[in-house]
């Protein structure tokens, strides 16, 4: 029991979870749209990103962005430093607000409108590089706190795990191939399972897409493999967009890629598509 209260003292004391505390949640729109399910993507892509501009001092980060990713895709961004891959990704979850253009999810919810919690709420998933997790935590418990953070169960601070969601983070503990750490502290996890454990937190909250903005860094070749696996696995039922500058990592997972270049999409392709362009070459190799 003490184990339990400590976890709730967690939720409340983390900011993490402070929307869970929010008594207006259940009204914004974003949430709403997860409640009853409604990503529109009959007649057209999961992501809609037209005409995006941002500039941040004067100076054209986002220029003119056109990006369409479609339902259960797995979508690679490459790019050089500076090409505006995080910027991108800043704009989708309602981190950063366009100047100018068109950022849909499905056909219907206009992601400029909506705030960072309401985007999370409504199905967009973004891991960051340095890990959300609880250290002090178990594997199933730091599961657990992200299940109850899914707006669906909603309100869900005193809630007991039925037996579905404890059927949810078991099939989460194989996805992210940790079942035997599950009762390890997070702290304990190799730096390779900690980025797991945190893409199985969100995988547990059913996101319909996901961003993964340089997974493997400070990876292990095997790791790297095995995150290779897991997010190839995790397109079909999320779209799942990476940006990564390894190539070796890009050409192992790759279907279509988009370069980024300059705030803009440069190409568009499979990996020999746009590694054979003369565009991407050049500026690859600066030439
Ligand atoms: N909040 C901000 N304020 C000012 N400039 C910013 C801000 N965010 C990004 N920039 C600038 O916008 C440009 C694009 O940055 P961004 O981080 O999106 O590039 P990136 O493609 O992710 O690069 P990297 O591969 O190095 O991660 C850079 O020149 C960066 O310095
Ligand atoms: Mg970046």
């Amino acid at each position: 029991m003490k184990a339990l209260d400590n976890l709730r003292e967690t939720m409340r004391r983390d900011r993490v979870f402070d929307f869970m505390l929010d008594k207006h949640a259940p009204a914004m729109p974003g949430t709403r749209a997860v409640i009853e399910g409604v990503v529109d993507t009959t007649h057209g892509p999961i992501l809609y990103l037209e005409g995006v501009n941002v500039a941040f001092d004067g100076f054209k980060a986002i220029n003119d962005l056109n990006l369409y990713i479609n339902d259960g895709e797995l979508r690679c961004i490459i790019g050089p430093n500076g090409a505006g891959k995080t910027t991108m990704m800043d704009i989708i979850t309602g981190k950063t607000r366009p100047d100018s253009g068109t950022v849909f999810f499905g056909q219907t919810m206009d992601l400029t409108r909506m705030s960072e919690y309401e985007i999370a709420a409504a199905g967009i998933g973004r891991k960051f590089q340095k890990p959300t997790i609880f250290p002090e935590h178990t594997v199933f418990q730091n599961l657990e706190l992200a299940l109850q953070a899914d707006k669906r169960v909603w309100p869900s601070l005193f809630f007991k795990l039925s037996g579905e969601q404890k059927d949810k983070i078991d099939q989460a503990l194989e996805i992210i191939n940790l079942q035997a750490e599950r009762d390890l502290r997070a702290s304990q996890l190799s730096h390779g399972q900690k980025q797991w454990l945190e893409i199985g937190m969100l995988v547990v909250q059913n996101p319909r897409v996901l961003l993964v903005d340089e997974p493997i860094a400070g990876m292990t070749h095997q790791e790297t493999e095995r995150t290779a696996e897991l997010l190839t696995s995790l397109a079909g039922k999320h779209s799942v967009v990476v940006v990564e500058h390894d190539m070796e990592f890009i050409r192992s997972i790759a279907r279509t890629v988009t370069v980024l270049h300059e705030g803009h999409v440069l190409a568009e392709g499979s990996m020999d598509e746009v590694q054979n362009d003369p565009r991407v070459v050049s500026v690859y190799l600066g030439e």
